[in-house]
């Protein structure tokens, strides 16, 4: 991310617009992590639900079906294009489940009511002050309420990011510094102990955190080879270091394309290309 800009102006931007047209392909490409997410947000029938990030609105709307129309829903987010998605996606995705508002906040230090739950996928890496957003949410929660979230372990774990990032540094004039620490970022909350004595600050007495690895899908097509193209172009136009190469010259971004399509096709097989994600999986409460 350029220097200077706000987590606002990030996912308002360029990303944001970006996230929202690959809206399908992201939630495709984390459906296993999305049900383990769920598998332990301990979610029950009135609930009422906050989601923490809620981008385009995946886990809202997985939320508002899980708990029935007694309960309710809230998806937070900065970004103004996720949410037009997420809003467009209710009425035929949520139908007879429990109502969903999406609102523009930033989670770090609104005021969204009470709830029994709150969850996030992915969407906690990103406040400026992430212990005074903690404690926020802490407060937001009901006596007995629980938060439970999916953040990344480290780049080098989650082979998805680091194999084609691998073979684009290479060919790169310059490689890019490692992100300060403690700053907003994908790849934040690697290591456990300090996330968990974040929790801890923030007020939460009981705090879990589970490592969770899946095998993601990058690429589907009928040959290797269609599958290969999908999983580079989706590498290439999503992934955490898609930056580098669209920041590149042209002829560079053609060798760029090139070598990960040569190290992702080593990873088709049967028609998908498929390449380890690896989560931590916290409950806090
Ligand atoms: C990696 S995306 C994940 C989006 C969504 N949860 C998903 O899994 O598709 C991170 C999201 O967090 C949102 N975000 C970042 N900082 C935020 C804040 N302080 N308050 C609310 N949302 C925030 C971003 O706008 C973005 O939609």
């Amino acid at each position: 991310m350029a220097g200077g800009v706000t987590q606002t102006e990030y996912w308002n931007g360029e990303v944001g617009v970006r996230w929202a047209r690959s809206q399908a392909v992201l939630d495709a490409m984390f459906v296993p992590l999305t049900e383990a997410l769920f598998a332990r947000a301990p979610l029950a029938p009135g609930d009422r639900v906050l989601d923490i990030g809620c981008g385009a609105g995946a886990t809202t709307l997985e939320a508002a079906r899980r708990i029935g129309p007694g309960g309710a829903v809230t998806g937070a987010d900065i970004s103004a294009p996720l949410l037009a998605v997420a809003r467009s996606r209710v009425a035929a995705e949520a139908p007879g489940a429990a109502p969903v508002v999406f609102v523009e906040a930033d989670v770090e230090q609104a005021d969204l009511g009470h709830f029994e739950n709150a969850l996030s996928r992915f969407g906690v890496m990103f406040f400026s002050d992430s212990g005074r957003a903690f404690a926020n949410l802490r407060r937001m929660l009901k006596p007995g309420g629980r938060l439970t979230f999916l953040c990344w372990r480290p780049l080098s774990e989650n082979l998805w990011v680091s194999v084609p990032r691998d073979a684009v540094l290479p060919l790169l004039p310059e490689i890019p510094p490692p992100p300060q620490p403690d700053t907003p970022g994908p790849f934040r909350f690697a290591d456990a102990d300090p996330l968990v004595a974040l929790l801890r600050g923030a007020g939460f007495a009981s705090v879990t955190c589970d490592a969770l690895d899946r095998d993601i899908v990058l690429g589907q097509g009928e040959t290797d080879a269609a599958a290969t193209a999908t999983a580079t172009h989706v590498s290439l136009d999503l992934g955490p270091n898609s930056h580098l190469v669209r920041e590149a010259a042209p002829d560079l971004r053609m060798q760029a394309e090139a070598a990960v399509t040569e190290v992702l096709r080593r990873h088709a097989q049967g028609g998908t290309v498929s390449l380890r994600a690896a989560c931590w999986l916290v409950q806090a409460g």
